[in-house]
């Protein structure tokens, strides 16, 4: 994929679905001593009408940030195609080495769409829409965490390190570490770990603890979540209960589980940002990004959003605001242009069904009241965008809209200023993103305050060029110093501390940086 960055598709070496080794597809040769499991692959098979198939980069920020460091680090990934009933034998592309876990439409509708997109990621996204919580999603939740356990446990060379990623897989922790002990297994959870009120609606609360508690690492993005789980911990899974709970004793940063320590801590992870910060100095990327400016009929002010099309995002909240803004018209028409680059995301989902139509409405408002022929306000574009073209829309764009109602990090934000060596461009950015912890000169605001997120967006289209040239700045030195690669080193350094079990551990590694 690194060599396929500017195209948002790659289509050499695309096993048929029949392919085995030797077939064409490269196959994996022996077990890895460093395996990423994640329910998605780096890349998704996708089916072509004339019966042929290729692969495509997966969407989301966890194979933003993953795909460089498995390159860097010489691994295999385990991990869904994409697609129901894809029985493809592990195979490298693009210098990788997959293992694909295959799903049936049945699984995917009730794992992934159900449990996983309707249940958890609501739950630990504060309830923004409200959870469903359904036995059967439970029982085929745990089958193919069973399932994806197994294939690693075949991926795995002896005594291998393996790092288990997100939501979807938090009980394969414990399910791995009871097939294969030798095992030193991590678990990054890449989206908010939500209040202790809220968890513990979760009719299966003690079983997600104890499927992490397998770890001997568990990594969040902030302090607060580490917090958060660690009193679960002792709640839940603290004294023996007609389940079997496992004895547990918690200190800051430490859970005793029987005579295991496991370790938990806050990672905020990154980017790669040298490498967005090579790629947007390009003159490639600087002539398109003129490009584009001329494109949009060279506005004064270009806003851009870019997202997965996810009710978490506030996407509906940035296009309330600017709508205001223009009816008050403290913005003005002629002068400003956003664009909102939204890729397609969980589409048989109903509250993603209902979202997109709302959003598709308000466009379309704010068009039919403001635009003129030929120069719409807001140019709404629902497909994923090749990566050199997203870069090139970063350096065009003069105010960057970040406005989630909670996001665990929002790499966004961070690519964003990566891209900006020029030191243009204001960054608004939800209190609600962990980016926020890190990114303090940003214009920040509250998007539940329909209000202050007006404000925060006019102060960003009106700044002064000096103050934004020194909000930028700091912006730049944070994310270019803590980047990707520094955030995995510090996640499998600790990793490998907790997994050394001669030691004793007790201090929680918590690697906040602002
Ligand atoms: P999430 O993981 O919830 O999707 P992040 O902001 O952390 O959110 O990561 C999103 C990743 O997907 C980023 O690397 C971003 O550049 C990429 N992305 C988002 N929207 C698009 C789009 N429309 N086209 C291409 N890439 C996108
Ligand atoms: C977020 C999640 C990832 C997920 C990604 C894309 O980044 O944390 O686990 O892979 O969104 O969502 P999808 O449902 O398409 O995999």
């Amino acid at each position: 994929m690194a060599k396929n960055q500017g195209s948002a598709t790659s289509s050499q070496s695309a096993p048929s679905l029949t392919d085995k080794p030797g077939d064409g597809a490269p196959a994996v040769s022996s077990q890895a001593e460093f395996v990423v499991v994640a329910n998605r692959l780096p890349v998704d098979l996708e089916r072509l009408p004339d019966g042929t198939t290729r692969w495509k980069r997966s969407p989301g920020g966890l194979v933003t940030a993953l795909e460089p460091i498995l390159r860097s680090n010489k691994g295999a990934w385990v991990g869904w195609a994409g697609v129901a009933d894809a029985d493809l034998e592990p195979v490298t592309e693009d210098g990788l080495e997959l293992y694909p876990v295959p799903l049936s439409a049945d699984e995917i509708a009730e794992y992934y769409e159900g449990f996983s997109n309707a249940t958890l990621w609501p739950l630990y996204h504060d309830v923004i829409v409200k959870p469903e919580y359904h036995r059967h999603w439970w029982d085929t939740y745990v089958q193919v965490n069973r399932r994806f356990a197994e294939a690693t446990s075949k991926a795995a060379a002896h005594g291998a390190t393996v790092w288990i990623q997100d939501y979807q897989l938090q009980l394969v922790p414990k399910m791995l570490r009871m097939l294969r002990p030798d095992l030193t297994i991590g678990f990054f959870l890449h989206i908010p770990f939500p209040p202790v009120e809220l968890f513990m609606q979760l009719p299966w609360r003690t079983e997600i603890v104890e499927g992490l508690l397998g770890a001997d690492l568990i990594g969040f993005h902030l302090p607060g979540g580490a917090q958060n789980f660690l009193y679960l911990a002792r709640r839940l899974a603290g004294q023996p209960t007609s389940r079997g709970s496992v004895g547990v004793r918690s200190k800051l940063g430490a859970v005793q589980v029987g005579f295991r320590t496991v370790r938990v801590g806050a990672f905020p992870i990154s980017i790669a940002s040298g490498q967005l910060d090579e790629l947007s100095r390009s003159k490639t990327v600087r002539d398109r990004a003129k490009q584009i400016r001329k494109e949009l009929g060279n506005p004064k002010n270009i806003m851009l959003g870019v997202d997965r099309l996810d009710y978490t995002k506030g996407i509906d909240i940035r296009l309330d605001a600017l709508y205001e803004l223009l009816q008050e018209k403290r913005v003005d028409p002629s002068e400003t242009v956003m664009v909102q680059l939204a890729t397609p995301s969980r589409e048989r989902v109903e509250s993603y069904v209902q979202m997109r139509g709302s959003i598709e409405q308000t466009v379309s408002r704010i068009n039919g009241e403001y635009a003129q022929v030929g120069r719409p306000v807001v140019h709404y574009i629902h497909r994923p965008i090749p990566r050199d073209e997203l870069i090139a829309f970063f350096v065009a764009a003069d105010v960057m809209l970040v406005t989630p109602l909670r996001d665990g990090m929002n790499l966004v934000a961070k690519e964003y200023v990566a891209c900006r060596s020029d030191l243009g461009g204001a960054l608004l950015l939800s209190e609600f993103t962990g980016a926020a912890a890190e990114l303090r000169q940003a214009y920040l605001c509250n998007p539940h305050d329909l209000d202050d997120t007006k404000n925060a967006m006019e102060q960003a289209l009106e700044q002064d060029r000096e103050e934004g040239r020194r909000r930028m700045r700091a912006l730049r030195r944070q994310v270019l110093a803590h980047d990707v690669d520094r955030w995995a080193r510090s996640f499998l350094d600790a990793l490998e501390k907790a997994g050394d079990h001669s030691t004793t551990v007790v201090a929680p590694p918590t690697n906040r940086s602002s």
